[in-house]
């Protein structure tokens, strides 16, 4: 299915990011490759229709059948509802199938055409992946995935590994933000081990500064500065690759960033890492929805999900409709393929933001 008001207005985006992409602000300066650096600019997106639909899924780069029942009932979902992107939390790419390496090693790795386009067909060959770099994109060469998405294909969309986007839904343009971060430099932090456990990844991360401190503070700083510019959005949506559910908030500096969030009214945050479905309702002292969509492919892990959680392979749907401000979610479950789209395991749905604005 071809939506052409869609793919109109991504090629509108395409060319913001070829004439403006990765235009760094001269007064930030951490590491050496700019184009992994935070841009203060931000990508806007119209939707004239009333109602924004959408999935969130997460590491799904481990060829087999999970990953193909995933990517079957995520295809049914999205025609069904002719959802207008993907939400990627990360870990695109691992070990697996044919693949004796994790990650991609350059733009050109076969793994973007393999793993990715011939399993994600249909309506999910048409519309972008809003993507962000987990761990295994960093075992490998980072670089190359955000170079494959400014100089290959920009529908896998990875300008930076920090960006933000705006979406104006509807006839009266409801405000929604979206900030996209790499949560590796808050979740590894004790280098010494890292060095040992992936030498690769460590040299990257030194690489780009981000070994000291200063330069985490600095990334952190960003993020403030996004959530204060878009704080007059309906919803403020935050995406990384590691979790703040639960027990999994307590890694590294990652309370650093639920601090944030909670300081700044974010309305939800979208994660992967821990290969399961799994939700935390906002409560007054945590008032965030956080979500794990971590099982695209590759089952494991939990954080003791607060308020629900379930290792079957499937991914996040969500719907949200701007004149009567409700966003509305679903956990979906694609392991039974006899259930055509797969099965809601679950579902609630996101508050607006209150503030007078
Ligand atoms: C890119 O990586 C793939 C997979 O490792 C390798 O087969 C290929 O030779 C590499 N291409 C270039 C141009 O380095
Ligand atoms: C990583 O990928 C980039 C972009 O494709 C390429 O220029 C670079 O040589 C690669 N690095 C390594 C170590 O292969
Ligand atoms: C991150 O954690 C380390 C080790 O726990 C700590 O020493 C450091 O100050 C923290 N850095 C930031 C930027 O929060
Ligand atoms: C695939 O999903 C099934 C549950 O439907 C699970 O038992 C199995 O371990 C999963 N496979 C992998 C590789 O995670
Ligand atoms: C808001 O509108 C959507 C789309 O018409 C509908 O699915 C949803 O139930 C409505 N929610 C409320 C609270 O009225």
């Amino acid at each position: 299915m071809v939506n052409g008001k869609v793919f109109s207005s991504f090629s509108v985006l395409v060319s913001f990011i070829l004439f403006n992409g990765g235009i760094i602000n001269e007064s930030y300066a951490a590491g050496p490759i700019p184009i992994l650096n935070p841009t203060f600019k931000y990508f806007l997106e119209n939707y004239p229709d009333d109602t924004l639909d959408f999935s969130v899924l997460g590491d799904w780069g481990f060829p087999g059948q999970n990953q193909t029942k995933v990517a079957n009932a995520l295809k049914v979902t999205t025609e069904r509802f002719n959802s207008k992107f993907i939400i990627n939390v990360g870990d695109s790419f691992y070990v697996g199938g044919p693949y004796t390496y994790d990650g991609v090693s350059n733009s050109s790795d076969p793994k973007f055409n393999t793993i990715w386009k011939a399993t994600y067909t249909g309506a999910l060959a048409n519309i972008p992946w809003y993507s962000v770099a987990g761990n295994h994109e960093w075992y490998n060469n980072v670089t190359a995935e955000v170079d494959y998405s400014l100089t290959k294909d920009a529908r896998f969309f990875l300008p930076a590994l920090y960006y933000t986007r705006v979406s104006l839904v509807g006839p009266n343009k409801a405000k929604i933000a979206w900030i996209h971060i790499d949560t590796d430099p808050f979740y590894y932090t004790d280098l010494v081990s890292l060095k040992q456990s992936q030498p690769a990844m460590y040299n990257s991360l030194v690489q780009q500064g981000w070994d000291k401190n200063d330069n985490v503070e600095k990334l952190l700083g960003w993020i403030e500065t996004e959530l204060i510019a878009h704080q007059d959005s309906r919803w403020i949506f935050v995406v990384g690759h590691h979790p703040l559910v639960a027990s999994c908030k307590n890694t590294g500096n990652m309370t650093r960033l639920s601090a944030l969030f909670e300081n700044y009214h974010v309305s939800a945050y979208f994660s992967g890492h821990a290969h399961t479905l799994e939700y935390q309702a906002p409560s007054a002292s945590e008032p965030v929805s956080y979500f794990i969509s971590g099982s695209g492919s590759k089952l494991g892990d939990t954080c003791d999900g607060r308020t629900w959680g379930d290792l079957t392979p499937g991914f996040l749907h969500i719907s949200l409709t701007a004149s009567n401000k409700t966003a509305n979610f679903q956990y979906i479950d694609a392991s039974d393929t006899t259930k055509t789209g797969g099965s809601v395991v679950y579902s609630g749905s996101i508050p607006p933001r209150n503030l007078p604005f």
